[in-house]
């Protein structure tokens, strides 16, 4: 018998055991009714505490500085923030406690390991300006303060400017600036660092990052603010405003790209400036610091006007395929994990290596073995075109030295402006704190036009 509704529903009603298997129908439908809605209750309160995940104990305004106060209503962000405090070496991240003997004018007992020991070609290529007595490797959040307050490149005497990336200035904008962050930015740039410092209270704090009321994130340093302004200029968007135009995916790398960019100290009120009119990649901002002159210091031995890159690593990283794709830098960096029903961010912002399974798990399901040999192969390679391009620059250097006295002023000028541009290049990639991973295919790009600089200068002077 071929089968249909209409003979199942005469087979159920009218054999022997309609009655019974009329009771069994009912009570599974109930069943299946308060399993459904228990289900639905259950989503809806899963979802509520996603969104709402938090007790307010307390009120947060735009007058709440202190970190540990936004503590009280979100434990677990607060904890894993605090962890920026620890100390952890990879292969070529993170840093490594080093203790040293505190004095009255540098009490810290801890500092991470000088990068000028690890390769001394460092101090050769910065010969003349400060970087050439401190470098270290850069360490968590938690130090930023501490580690620019006495910093020995402090000696030269440097401008409030610094502040702007080593402590939570948004509280220090608005005091300054009667509320206005753009007035209050202009007159901390404009102080001595002594001076600034007397203002600043905390490393980076919740407040520079979210908006108080609904916890949404926000950009407060008015270098990227109009940085971003004059790069989408560029690329033929006018009047963006990166807090009202960018989405949410896009907050999550800007609030990095605060800080972690190239920049440089624009006139004698020492403006906080990005350099990104002409585009955001190494030899676009050498052509920017080529249209306006710019250079940072004289190198002690050749005399040529060199420029010092630092740590841009949301410009390298937005020439990748992961910013390409979408991937943030919180994506790597502050990895969702579980705390019972709900997904938080983990706030101890660090070096992915050591954590792979968090940090990349979720996209490439694969061993953490293997994802840690991926960012191996991808280093290896970059640092070994880094030692080349780093030989070359030095041979030039030596190169100009000698030729100094025997050249004539015309080819040695030639020399000097292939060794600005070659120890830029050269510098970008170095400065860059993933040896290559944000951008392999970029670094390498970068260091081959390094290269290229180094060796023309050397042959200009045959
Ligand atoms: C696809 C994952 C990924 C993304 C996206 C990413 N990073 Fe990284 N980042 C890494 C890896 C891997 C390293 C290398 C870590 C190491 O060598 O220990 C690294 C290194 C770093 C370092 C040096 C860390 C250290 O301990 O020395 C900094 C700083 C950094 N990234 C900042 C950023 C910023 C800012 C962004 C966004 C503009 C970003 N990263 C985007 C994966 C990522
Ligand atoms: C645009 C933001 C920005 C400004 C302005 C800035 N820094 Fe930093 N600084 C950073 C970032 C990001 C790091 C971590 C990455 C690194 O070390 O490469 C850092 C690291 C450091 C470190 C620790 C590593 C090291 O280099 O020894 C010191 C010290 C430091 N900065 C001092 C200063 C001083 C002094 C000034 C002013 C001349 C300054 N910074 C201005 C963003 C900034
Ligand atoms: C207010 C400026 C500022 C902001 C915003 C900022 N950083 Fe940093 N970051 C720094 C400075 C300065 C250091 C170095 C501190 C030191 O060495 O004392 C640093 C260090 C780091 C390190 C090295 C940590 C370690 O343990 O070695 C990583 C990784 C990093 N930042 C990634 C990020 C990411 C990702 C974001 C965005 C979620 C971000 N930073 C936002 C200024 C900033
Ligand atoms: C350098 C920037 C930065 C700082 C400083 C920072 N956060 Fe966050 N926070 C983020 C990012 C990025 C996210 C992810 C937001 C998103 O995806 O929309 C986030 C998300 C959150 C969320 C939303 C829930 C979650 O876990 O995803 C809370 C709550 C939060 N942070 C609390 C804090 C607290 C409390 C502090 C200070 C102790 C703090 N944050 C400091 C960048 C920051
Ligand atoms: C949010 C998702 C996401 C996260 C997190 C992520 N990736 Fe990726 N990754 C991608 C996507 C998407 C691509 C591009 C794939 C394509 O288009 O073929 C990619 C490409 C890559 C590539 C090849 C491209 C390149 O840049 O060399 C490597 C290697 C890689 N990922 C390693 C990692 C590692 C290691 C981590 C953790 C530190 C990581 N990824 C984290 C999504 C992610």
């Amino acid at each position: 018998m071929k089968f249909s509704i209409k003979n199942f529903l005469k087979n159920f009603t009218e054999s022997p055991r309609a009655g019974r298997n009329l009771v069994i129908l009912l009570v599974g439908s109930l069943g299946l009714g308060i399993f459904c809605a228990w289900l639905v209750a259950d989503i809806a309160t899963k979802r509520e505490q996603g969104r709402n995940a938090f007790f307010r104990v307390t009120e947060i305004t735009e007058e709440s500085h202190d970190p540990a106060i936004w503590g009280q209503n979100f434990p677990y962000q607060f904890a894993s923030y605090k962890k920026t405090a620890d100390m952890n070496r990879t292969r070529f991240g993170g840093s490594e406690a080093m203790p040293r003997t505190p004095t009255s004018a540098d009490p810290r007992s801890i500092v991470s390991q000088s990068k000028l020991e690890e390769d001394p070609r460092l101090v050769s290529m910065w010969a003349g300006y400060a970087f050439s007595k401190d470098f270290r490797e850069e360490r968590g959040h938690a130090y930023m303060l501490e580690d620019q307050i006495y910093t020995e490149r402090q000696k030269v005497g440097q401008p409030g400017t610094c502040s702007n990336c080593h402590a939570s200035v948004y509280p220090v904008y608005k005091k300054l600036g009667d509320g206005d962050i753009m007035k209050g930015f202009h007159k901390l740039n404009a102080m001595p660092y002594s001076e600034a410092k007397e203002h600043l209270k905390h490393p980076v704090a919740c407040i520079d990052c979210h908006v108080p009321a609904d916890m949404s994130l926000r950009v407060t340093r008015p270098a990227f603010i109009e940085g971003m302004k004059r790069f989408k200029a560029s690329k033929g968007i006018k009047n963006y405003d990166v807090n009202t135009m960018a989405s949410r995916k896009e907050m999550r790398s800007y609030v990095c790209g605060q800080c972690h960019v190239e920049y440089y100290f624009k006139g004698k009120e020492k403006t906080l400036t990005y350099p990104w009119d002409n585009g955001q990649r190494a030899d676009d901002i050498y052509a920017y610091y080529q249209k306006i002159g710019f250079a940072d210091w004289t190198h002690a031995k050749t005399k040529a006007k060199v420029l010092k890159a630092q740590h841009p690593e949301f410009e390298m990283y937005s020439q990748g395929l992961h910013a390409r794709s979408g991937v943030a830098c919180a994506d790597c960096h502050m990895p969702y994990e579980r705390q019972g029903n709900i997904k938080v961010t983990n706030h101890h912002v660090k070096s992915p290596y050591n954590d792979v399974q968090a940090s990349c798990g979720g996209c490439h399901p694969i061993p953490a073995n293997e994802l840690k040999a991926r960012i191996d192969i991808i280093q290896d390679n970059t640092a070994q075109m880094r030692n080349i391009a780093f030989d070359a620059l030095i041979a030039l250097i030596k190169d100009i030295e000698v030729a100094s006295d025997k050249k004539s002023a015309a080819s040695l000028e030639k020399a000097k402006a292939f060794q600005r541009e070659a120890q830029f290049l050269f510098d970008f990639v170095e400065a860059e704190n993933s040896m290559g991973f944000h951008a392999p295919q970029e670094a390498m790009r970068v260091l081959g036009l390094s290269i290229d600089a180094s060796r023309k200068g050397q042959v200009s002077l045959r």
